[in-house]
């Protein structure tokens, strides 16, 4: 249970705040590459801010104020040159760094148009595995971290995004919560396939650790002893706002105190004997959260659990929770945040910040299927596999994979 004020220090995200001042330490996923292929120019909202994000001509990409620099017209609605964006209102230029290049009517009347003044607002963008990467906080900014997985070869990989109404924070409490695997994923999906009994192995022992780049949780269930990796290994919450699972990574990215932004992105590796896979383009999609009569969909992992985080309310109320055990992680997350805006209000940087762009070249997590990854699993250890075998089959973890992306994927998989 946590007081209001406390809750509000995990939950508000907006510039001054110390979860959004903390949030703005670390690069955060924003959008995929391939969104801006058709149409160059994105509005985004991010921890309350009003952004475009584009990529020009040149393919520099940007992130600036969602308002004109000018009078404020809505830079959504301008278009890309070789170098910059530009405003469709009386057409001023500005660049990814802020600059505004061209005001035109100034530039025709006066021979030397000073614009200085006229700098807007502007974040560095980068890319990585087909995610573009936003860091909205002071410079200079930290390496953006490769994690492991962002360098695996020979896999098919995507992207995919749902919008969120509710508070990231409960997201991201669901990244150290193994229990609701057992109810929400196994007892609930069975229930919804029409079965009608509890009897998904039990939670037997849990145990929490923490380390630079945010904990891991590891579980022995039913069936399961400490030998299992799901033990020596476990899972890992990532800090400060992801979820890693070993083939795929999420982000409970805030839009702002109400609004979360889910970016998921996948891999499986080709099976052995389809190498080399080159995939040229890491395909990016929206997931629906609701069905036509506006209920949550429940079909898919993610869709499930997006049921929990908006069930708890746009911020959930802590102040009327009854912590337990299975809990514990989420009381070791929840200090570890005070504790960094602690440190951070006394000038400190926090921790998992990466300066050394050797260290960010490639990161390695604690991963359960590491060798699947990156040794690969021939077409008949993947039929034998319950779990993989699904994943050839059809993507369990989001509602509504388009067409295209399911033809590619199965063309790489070559499993016609
Ligand atoms: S408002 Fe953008 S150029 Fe005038
Ligand atoms: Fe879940």
């Amino acid at each position: 249970m946590l007081t209001p004020a406390r809750n509000d220090m995990l939950t508000r995200v907006g510039p001054g705040t110390p979860m959004g001042d903390l949030l703005r330490r670390y690069w955060q996923p924003i959008a995929g590459a391939s969104e801006l292929e058709t149409m160059p120019i994105k509005q985004v909202r991010l921890m309350g801010e009003d952004l475009v994000l584009y990529r020009d001509r040149g393919g520099r990409y940007g992130l600036i104020d969602r308002h004109c620099p000018h009078r404020r017209a809505d830079m959504a609605y301008g278009w890309v040159e070789e170098k910059g964006i530009r405003c469709s209102y009386h057409g001023w230029l500005v660049d990814e760094t802020g600059r505004c290049l061209e005001q035109p009517y100034e530039d025709t009347t006066n021979p030397k148009p000073s614009k200085a003044g006229c700098e807007t607002k502007a974040y560095p963008v980068k890319e990585c595995a087909g995610l573009l990467f936003a860091y909205l906080g002071p410079l200079p900014a930290p390496e953006l971290p490769v994690w492991e997985p962002f360098t695996w070869r020979n896999g098919f990989r995507e992207i995919v995004l749902a919008d969120v109404p509710c508070n990231f924070f409960q997201c991201q409490e669901n990244s150290i919560d193994p229990v609701h695997f057992e109810w929400m994923h196994d007892n609930w999906g069975s229930r919804l396939r029409g079965g009608d009994a509890n009897a998904a192995p039990k939670h037997l022992k849990l145990k929490f650790e923490a380390f630079e780049h945010g904990f891991t949780y590891k579980r022995v269930r039913e069936g399961q002893s400490e030998e299992d990796r799901y033990w020596t290994v476990g899972r890992v919450a990532l800090w400060p706002n992801g979820f890693y699972l070993g083939s795929h990574f999420e982000w409970r990215v805030p839009v702002d105190d109400e609004n979360t932004l889910s970016v998921a992105w996948f891999f499986v590796r080709v099976p052995k004997g389809r190498e080399p896979y080159v995939q040229e383009r890491v395909p990016t999609w929206k997931s629906p959260i609701r069905d036509e009569n506006g209920r949550w969909i429940t079909s898919h992992v993610i869709n499930q659990d997006i049921v929990a985080w908006v069930g708890q309310g746009r911020i959930a109320d802590r102040t009327k929770e009854h912590l337990r055990s299975s809990d514990i992680g989420i009381t070791l997350m929840r200090n570890r945040f005070f504790e960094e805006f602690e440190a951070m209000a006394a000038g400190k940087e926090p921790g998992g910040i990466i300066r050394s762009a050797n260290a960010a070249q490639c990161i390695a997590l604690p991963n359960m299927a590491r060798e699947i990854n990156t040794e690969g699993l021939t077409r008949a250890e993947f039929d034998k596999d319950p779990i993989l075998r699904q994943r050839l089959r059809e993507f369990r973890h989001h509602v509504g994979q388009p067409a295209e992306v399911r033809r590619e994927f199965v063309e790489a998989m070559g499993i016609a």
